[in-house]
């Protein structure tokens, strides 16, 4: 395949009036009579809209807001992104692939105020090979851990891949905890700054306070409340419905005090020390989680559940983006299974040409003088796609994206330009990915004090101690649990004292609202949170 065939996979030989947006027609797709289907999107599916004719339409993201109630990412916001940390916004967010939150902007008023807060994200280990479409979200989060200097934990999923997709397969779980290190060791490679983060399986690190939460929150969600949000049935299986849970209190501060420099309570970690409740000052630390959309559905279950925990963290802020086109076109995400879809980060240069050049969908004409006279649509273009994601600049993209509207820019060069800029990515990152070995990859996996300046010029600073959630409680010397004063051990006793007549109180408080409900609980559809 020549590297400028502008012949692939083109829109209609009836030229359509000219810039004509991809029909999104999610009305038609209401049609029960036909093969017409409304877009689907939830944790554990994603798929565009059929028409009658059986064609994949793209995925309206707006009928998507509006489904899940999540509101429009808006130039104010970036603005505001901009005052308040004298950056230029991700190119991301720019534009607006990044395209809806909840609560970012409370998230921006905290660091303004306290000067911090916990990132937190993930992965669903399902191969041990990542595309270009998971980089993605990390790539963001990345930059947001740069730009607010704040700790970040990132979740790998290996009992979640287990229990929705190997489980069926009789697949061993053990399996997925070697997808998770692989895939490890390709976030690490994208640049994350060890000191703040921190990586995690879930098989390899679930326990201590983190199961307390799991435990608990457990308890506050129904099976109809899950099967709301996930689409699950009485035939699911019951690890799917518990695994839920556990995505969502990972968002809890409280889930990991040791990051914030107070002592895990497990005798394996700390066999001189027990600290067994949680410190309400780490657990009030909120937290922002950069994710796609179709994990939405997850943290609208802890956004209306958090309130109700012994030792409560506030909702969860979340900034959302769009899925990163198959090669296919608009209407699918890149799938790990299907490699003709995917541009893998082990991919060689000639793979990602032959890629581009063979399966990306064009929005170009038939031939080169129709592509001049009508123009092409960049709106569906998958190479144009690409490159909105991964180029930098601006102004080269906004001048790529109107000659080829014009048509002065062909399907062949703009593939071109989309196959140099990945080749340049994925190389420069498989550089990085050589150098992470075993050990790396455990220097990120150890549970320990994350070291983080957040914001220099909050109003209500914690102090560069109290910044990290701790000492506020226990004075200073407390990091390690060891070498406690006398004193500073009363304080912890009389502190435990308190943490345990809250608890109860909050227990007494919850058994009478629940004899209120009297164990009324609707399905969760969309909105909510
Ligand atoms: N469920 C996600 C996946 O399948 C993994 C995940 C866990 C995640 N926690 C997250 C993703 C937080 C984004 C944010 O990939």
């Amino acid at each position: 395949m020549s590297s400028s065939a502008p012949h692939e996979n083109k829109l209609s030989s009836d030229p359509p009036p000219l810039n004509a947006p991809p029909d999104l027609g999610t009305s038609s797709a209401t049609n029960t009579g036909s093969k017409a289907r409304e877009q689907h999107i939830d944790p554990l599916n994603v798929s565009g809209a059929i028409d009658e004719n059986g064609n994949t339409l793209a995925i309206d993201y707006d009928a998507l807001r509006e489904k899940f109630g999540t509101p429009a990412l808006t130039s104010a916001h970036l603005e505001r992104f901009e005052r308040v940390t004298g950056k230029k916004p991700h190119r991301l967010m720019r534009r607006k692939l990044f395209f809806s939150h909840r609560d970012f902007d409370s998230i921006l008023d905290f660091y303004e105020k306290e000067g911090r807060f916990l990132l937190y994200t993930g992965r669903g280990p399902s191969s041990d090979s990542m595309h270009i479409g998971h980089a993605v979200p990390f790539l963001f989060t990345k930059e947001l851990q740069d730009i607010f200097d704040v700790p970040l934990v990132i979740m790998m999923t290996d009992d979640e891949k287990f229990q929705f997709r190997g489980a069926e397969k009789k697949m061993d779980p053990r399996l997925f905890t070697q997808f998770a290190h692989a895939n490890t060791k390709d976030i690490i490679a994208l640049g994350f700054d060890v000191k703040k983060t921190f990586i995690y399986t879930d098989y390899e690190f679930i326990g201590g306070h983190f199961l307390y939460n799991i435990s608990e929150f457990e308890t506050l969600l129904t099976n109809n409340q899950v099967r709301g949000a996930m689409g699950f049935d009485g035939s699911t299986n019951i690890g799917c419905n518990s695994y839920p849970a556990r995505q969502c209190v990972a968002a809890f501060a409280s889930s990991y005090p040791e990051l914030f420099g107070a002592p895990d309570y497990r005798p394996l970690t700390n066999p001189d020390f027990c600290e067994l409740f949680p410190r309400q000052n780490i657990a009030d630390i909120p937290t922002l989680i950069p994710c796609a959309i179709d994990q939405e559905p997850y943290f609208r279950l802890v956004r209306e559940n958090c309130h109700r925990m012994h030792f409560p963290s506030p909702k969860p802020a979340l900034i959302l983006s769009r899925f990163l086109t198959a090669l296919q076109g608009p209407g699918g995400k890149m799938s790990a299974s299907d490699p003709t879809s995917a541009i893998f980060m082990s991919d060689t240069p000639n793979q990602i040409k032959n890629k581009i050049n063979k399966y990306a969908f064009s929005g170009g004409r038939e031939t080169r003088e129709e592509h001049e006279k009508y123009g092409g649509n960049p709106d569906v273009d998958v190479a144009y796609t690409y490159l909105s994601y991964f180029l930098e600049s601006d102004e080269e993209l906004k001048e790529i994206e109107d000659a080829y509207r014009k048509g002065t820019l062909g399907t062949g060069e703009l593939k071109k330009k989309c196959i140099s800029v990945l080749q340049e990515f994925v190389g420069a990152f498989q550089e990085r990915r050589a150098k992470v070995d075993d050990a790396a990859m455990r220097s990120f996996m150890k549970p320990r004090k994350l070291v983080f300046q957040g914001n220099p010029h909050a109003t209500h600073p914690r102090g560069a101690e109290a910044a990290n959630g701790e000492a506020q409680a226990h004075g200073e010397g407390a990091e390690d649990g060891k070498g406690l004063t006398k004193n500073q051990q009363k304080k912890l006793a009389k502190l435990k004292e308190v943490e345990e007549r809250k608890a109860k109180k909050a227990q007494e408080k919850e058994m009478a609202l629940r004899q209120k409900e009297g164990g009324a609980d609707g399905a969760v559809e969309g909105g909510g949170a």
